[in-house]
């Protein structure tokens, strides 16, 4: 299971140092949890010189290489600062910040030649899903950025199904929409590359995840964890979080070794 926070523009510098540290002095993380935590781009470089109980994600990244590209940051630049997740193709940057189909599939390039993983990002909007075009919507999504990448990159790639009417909505998914999306995601991975790589990538469940109803969320199928907005910004709702994925992850072990 993968619980990533992703912090938005929240929290100034002291208030992400202070929640490393919370989050430092709990007790460890269940053993089956990968955690990561997205703080805003200038808090990286700092971030990644201590020693923090997650993995360091950024929220954003260049589609360019380096040179004359005023504000922007490369792939290579957050993975020097100790980055190892990059999100890429976030509702939020799609609508509101220019990240069409073309430029999340570049990122998603870069990201994967500087060596980082990627968590890209796909859903619908509400009028897609009352217009019942919200699997056409994901899988074109997933066709125009994951499709022409070689396969043996594919263990660095995690898709996030992100339904945009349920982003900081207090919106949330139904266990059997999200389930039956991210089957439909696997699938199109199957059919894209094999059995073995689609059931090795982590699909991701975001859109109002909190502790109450994680459990029922990540004990789906074919959830493998969360990307968490709201609920990641204070280290006891996100703690609850990855306990409730540790939990579900022992319970499907137990369910594969008696299957
Ligand atoms: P939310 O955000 O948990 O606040 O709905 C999820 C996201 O945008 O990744």
């Amino acid at each position: 299971m993968f619980v990533a926070g992703n912090w938005k523009s929240n929290k100034s510098f002291s208030e992400a140092k202070e929640f490393a540290n919370v989050m430092q002095g709990m007790s460890p993380f269940p053993e089956q949890v990968e955690v990561m935590v997205a703080p805003p781009a200038p808090y990286l470089a700092a971030m990644g010189q201590e020693g923090l109980p997650f993995r360091l994600g950024a929220q954003n990244v260049s589609a360019t290489g380096p040179g004359a590209q005023t504000g922007e940051f490369t792939a290579e630049m957050l993975a020097g600062c100790g980055v190892v997740d990059v999100i890429v193709g976030h509702s939020e940057r799609r609508d509101g910040h220019g990240d069409v189909d073309a430029v999340v599939a570049e990122k998603v390039n870069r990201v994967l030649e500087a060596g980082l993983r990627v968590v890209f990002c796909c859903g619908e909007s509400l009028q897609d899903r009352q217009s019942d075009v919200h699997f056409d919507k994901v899988l074109r999504q997933m066709e125009s950025a994951i499709l022409h990448l070689p396969v043996e990159v594919m263990d660095r790639v995690v898709v996030a199904y992100e339904p945009i009417w349920a982003i900081g909505t207090g919106l949330t998914a139904t266990a059997d929409q999200a389930q039956e999306m991210h089957a439909a995601i696997r699938g199109w991975l199957r059919e894209a590359y094999d059995a073995e790589t689609a059931a090795g990538i982590p699909i991701l469940y975001g859109g109002s995840c909190k502790p109450g109803n994680a459990d029922e969320l990540f004990a789906c199928a074919d959830v493998d964890g969360g990307l968490i907005g709201g609920a990641a910004l204070e280290p006891d709702s996100f703690r609850a979080i990855i306990d409730a994925a540790g939990r579900v992850a022992s319970a499907k072990v137990g369910v594969d070794a008696g299957a």
